[in-house]
Formats: C-alpha cells, structure tokens, sequence
C-alpha cells in the first residue's frame, strides 16, 4: 500500500533477519519487500519511486535508472559491506547518501573463509561423498591426504579488515600469512604471492581494477598444489580460467562463496571434487546478519532524521 503525505518512507528490499519497525523507530513509514528471493527489477523501480530511504541488498542494482525512477530518495543503506552493486558516483551527484554494514560481519567472514580453507586442504567435500555413498571399505594410511595448514604460507590479497581477520586465524593454525594490496604495510607484489602461497584468499573489494584480477596469467603463477579461496565477490576471479586451471591441474582446488553471476555456477566447477562451493554465505550468522540489518536500517533512519548516517561511504553536500 503506497500512502502520501509528509511522513518519510522506507523501502526495504527484502527480508531481514530483524523486525525492521522495533530498529528504524518512529516517525517514518515502512514498506518492505518482505520475501526471501530478490525484489523483481519493475517491482523496485516502482516501490522506490515513493521511497525517502532504500535498504538495498547486494542483488539490487542500484544504478542511474532506479535513481531516476527515485526522486524523493536521500539515502541507500547497503545491507553488505561491499557496495559493488551501487552507482555511488551518481548516488553522489543526485545528493542521496550511500552507507554500508563494515565490521559487524568481520569475524563471521574470516570464519567462513577457513571452513573453505580447511574444506579444500582436508578434502572434506571428497570424504563426505565417500562416506555417504557408502564407499568408504576401509581406513589406510594413504587415503585422503590433505594440505598441513602448520607451515603452509597464506597469501591474501586485500589487507583490510576481513584479510586481517583471516590472517589472525591463520596464525593460530601456525601458518606463514603474507598479503598483498593497498597500502598495507609489509604488502608484498602480487605476482610473489601467488608464487609463494600454498593457499591464496582474496579479500579486496570488487572494482573495476580487481574485476578479473586473478585471471590466466595469475592462476599460471601460483603452485600446482596450490588453493584459491574466494569469500570477497566473484567477479574478481575469472571464473572460466580458474575452471580451465583446475581442469588442466595447474593449481590444486578452490574454495569459493561467491560467484561471477550469482546465482549461476560454472558448469565446469559443479562436477569437481577439488572445490567447495557454497552459496555466498560468507556473513550469514544470525547474529551477524541481525547487526547487519540494525546498521543499515540505523542508517537509513538517520538520515531521515536529518542526521548524518554513522558508516556512509560518500559525501553528501547538503
Ligand atoms: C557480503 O557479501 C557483503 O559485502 O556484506
């Protein structure tokens, strides 16, 4: 139902893992997409044309089209920490504040790059399939050896807050962490990363200078036993070279949450049993997904308050 009048709404655009009206407070409307697939394109475009505010989710474009279909909008509050899926330059132009969900899902995603770190070392998918196909006859000590993580080199690209995290775990497991991008201290060149890391995680934002930055060249650099990880966005691995890699046993596995066009896999990585695929799940605890939707929906309300939002990602000009 699209009321008028001088109360400001908020379209969100999806479900959440929150009560959106026990977060966001008074003093503005709520219009939710309240469903678990994904709002259809027209659909947004034509709820967003009464919104004040937008909790947008990683699947939804947010570009000059739907600003334009938007013209009441101040302020796109990405349920995400990468903001990919924005057009934040025309964000800015049209004045309309984008913010996003740092920190609170820091943890949960360096947790989830090790259960692929250590799928893909340990072989679990492998073993898995052995036990419930009810092939598994015997025990022997040469089934199923894996990559030891005590000693092996970790080698993450993107040393922000989820590399760190990473990193830190990985001392625990007494493995060598090296790390290239930004301007981190210690940062190594990328090309000796990849030549040196037995396993090699990704955590830089995706944009157009990471898009495809592990591509033919890069997969040819690392080890032939070597993993690659990928928690971050797909796009930033060339998804058909890494098939072809692991086809032409060039590396040795992958462990992959995301995907070049989510919700679409590459035909070529289903079938494998040296990669652990799992649905982009990198932040997806309840407890985590629930800070989640508190900043952005936290956010979204300030600035229809007049206030400024506490995690913006541009500078709005009033
Ligand atoms: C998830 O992929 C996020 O960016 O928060």
């Amino acid at each position: 139902m699209i009321a008028s009048g001088s109360v400001p709404r908020l379209f969100i655009a999806r479900r959440l893992a929150v009560d959106p009206a026990a977060v966001a407070g008074d003093g503005l409307e709520i219009d939710q997409w309240d469903e678990e697939r994904p709002i259809p394109r027209q659909e947004l475009l034509r709820r967003a044309a009464f919104a004040d505010a937008i909790v947008a989710t990683l699947s939804d474009r947010v570009d000059a089209e739907l600003l334009a279909a938007a013209p009441r909008l101040r302020v796109v509050a990405n349920h995400a920490v990468g903001y990919d899926n924005v057009d934040v330059a025309a964000c800015t132009t049209r004045r309309v504040w984008v913010c996003n969900t740092p920190d609170v899902l820091t943890d949960a995603t360096a947790d989830l790059t090790f259960a692929l770190i250590l799928g893909v070392a340990r072989r679990v998918r492998e073993g898995e399939r052995i036990v419930r196909e009810a092939r598994w006859k015997y025990w022997a000590p040469t089934m199923l050896l894996g990559l030891e993580l005590r000693g092996a080199v970790l080698g993450i690209i993107g040393y922000g807050r989820i590399g760190r995290a990473v990193a830190e775990r990985a001392r625990g497991f007494g493995m060598e962490v090296i790390w290239s991008g930004g301007s981190a201290a210690g940062s190594v060149p990328l090309d000796d990363l990849l030549a040196r890391s037995d396993i090699v995680s990704v955590h830089c934002p995706l944009t157009p200078a990471t898009r495809h930055l592990i591509g033919p060249p890069q997969l040819s650099r690392m080890k032939r036993t070597a993993l690659l990880v990928n928690t971050a966005r797909g796009p930033i691995v060339d998804e058909a070279a890494l098939c072809a890699a692991l086809e032409a046993g060039t590396i040795g596995g992958a462990g992959l949450d995301v995907f070049e066009d989510e919700p679409r896999v590459h035909p070529g990585l289903l079938g494998r049993d040296d990669v652990v695929l799992v649905p982009h799940i990198g932040s997806a605890t309840g407890a985590t997904r629930a800070r989640m939707a508190e900043l952005a929906l936290t956010d979204a309300a300030r600035v229809l308050r007049g206030e400024r939002p506490l995690h913006p990602v541009n500078e709005v000009v009033p």
